[in-house]
């Protein structure tokens, strides 16, 4: 079997994570008994492109226990656990190409390492898998895919562009989409994680500090509320106006990025654009200031103006850069400019992983359900998948809800009955 990962002696302390993990994910947990009983995967490869982590552990143990043949790379070079990695390989015998800190090579030789298996079936997050696929040379590998499953934001957007320029060559399924994946995931977890990756890699004290939020899409809103929750004044950038309003009545402050970066002590770019803090905002930072991304690409922060503009850059923390300007101010960038929630926490929490990777799972099964059913594009998983997902999820909460009376129901699919 191939495979590169860092340690496999770092299975041990893999296999325990994964486990804790497990104990969060009950709907997982009952997709992954009924795959064992009824193997719906049998035989299909499934290449995957996600970040590995003890959550995707699960997953994908749950994909093999449905029959898939699996390999996986990472969708991000700083996202890695290399327990988790060397985990999946020694005990569950899965095909895993992914180093912590790899450089960009190794990151694209692993996800040709994932290809060369010739996928059925692609899940990525971010859509590189999908992406390599379709650049040179690889048109043919394309031909073999019957579907794709994408994760996240950003990668939804990507796949769309290309479905509009006519070079998407097999259906996608985003499960971004899902209900059950981004009001909790990009909301809760993205929120509860990147707030994470801010106190690990910092020490700082949320409370009394101003945080500014660039973006505020599912995640921006999950991360100024959590930042709101520990006490932070909260200011938020947004270049949509509905959105910009939204966050207007949601209690926090809005103005434009020039005005903020006077301001904030802490920034947080989550917008999927690029140059969102460019050398005029540096320029204009308080001294001692904290920029953070946890959008998917790193590309948010200009870190080569940054470092241009620097007369000294040094590692003054695990994950914290000290970034010093010609005139002696310090800018402090974290994890790189990659996702900080994995660069320097654990990301998304299992229990909201749950509920994405029940999507991921239940998304295979329904392609290889409907294989050569589904029409070219981007699609949303059917709702009833959707709904599903919640139901179990409040069940695995122990919580109860009510159901409409027929009354109810009848008055609901009448539309003569005013009063
Ligand atoms: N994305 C964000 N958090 C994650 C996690 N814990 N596992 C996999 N993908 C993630």
């Amino acid at each position: 079997m191939d495979y590169d990962v860092k340690d496999l002696n770092l299975a041990k302390q893999g296999r325990l994570r994964i486990e804790w993990a497990e104990k969060n994910m009950p709907v997982l947990r009952l997709i992954r008994a009924r795959f064992t009983k009824e193997k719906p995967l049998r035989g299909v490869r499934v290449g995957c492109c996600l970040h590995v982590t003890t959550e995707t552990a699960n997953l994908m143990e749950t994909l093999k226990a449905g029959g898939a043949e699996l390999r996986l790379c990472a969708s991000n070079p700083l996202s890695t656990q290399d327990d988790s990695a060397a985990a999946l390989v020694t005990d569950t015998k899965i095909g895993v190409f992914a180093v912590r800190g790899e450089d960009n090579k190794t990151y694209y030789k692993h996800i040709a390492s994932v290809l060369a298996n010739n996928p059925q079936i692609t899940i990525d997050d971010g859509a590189d898998l999908v992406s390599a696929l379709h650049g040179n040379g690889n048109g043919g590998a394309a031909a073999g895919v019957w579907a794709g499953l994408e994760e996240t934001t950003t990668g939804v957007i990507r796949l769309r562009a290309m479905a509009q320029q006519g070079v998407l060559r097999f259906p996608v399924i985003a499960i971004n989409d899902s209900q059950t994946k981004h009001m909790f995931d990009n909301r809760y977890g993205t929120g509860q994680s990147t707030v994470d990756g801010i106190l690990r890699a910092t020490n700082h004290l949320m409370a009394g500090s101003k945080v500014v939020i660039c973006g505020y899409g599912w995640c921006g809103r999950g991360v100024a509320s959590r930042a709101r929750g520990m006490g932070a004044e909260v200011i938020v950038c947004e270049v949509e106006p509905i959105k910009a309003l939204e966050a207007l009545m949601d209690g926090f402050r809005v103005m434009p990025m020039a005005q903020a970066v006077r301001e904030g002590d802490v920034f947080v770019t989550l917008t999927g654009n690029l140059g969102i803090i460019r050398q005029e905002h540096f320029l204009k930072m308080k001294d001692g200031a904290v920029i953070a991304n946890s959008g998917h690409f790193n590309v948010e922060i200009d870190l080569d103006a940054l470092d241009q503009m620097s007369s000294k850059r040094r590692l003054v923390r695990r994950d914290v850069e000290e970034y010093t300007l010609k005139d002696g101010k310090r800018i402090h960038i974290l994890g790189e400019g990659r996702l900080i929630n994995l660069a320097a926490a654990e990301g998304h929490p299992a229990m909201v992983m749950d509920m994405s990777f029940a999507n991921q799972a239940l998304g295979v099964e329904y392609i290889v359900k409907n294989r050569g059913k589904l029409p070219l594009g981007v699609h949303a998983l059917p709702e009833r998948i959707d709904r599903e997902i919640a139901r179990l999820k409040l069940k695995s909460m122990g919580v109860k809800i009510d159901t409409l009376t027929s009354a109810q129901k009848k008055y609901l699919a009448e539309w003569t009955m005013g009063t």
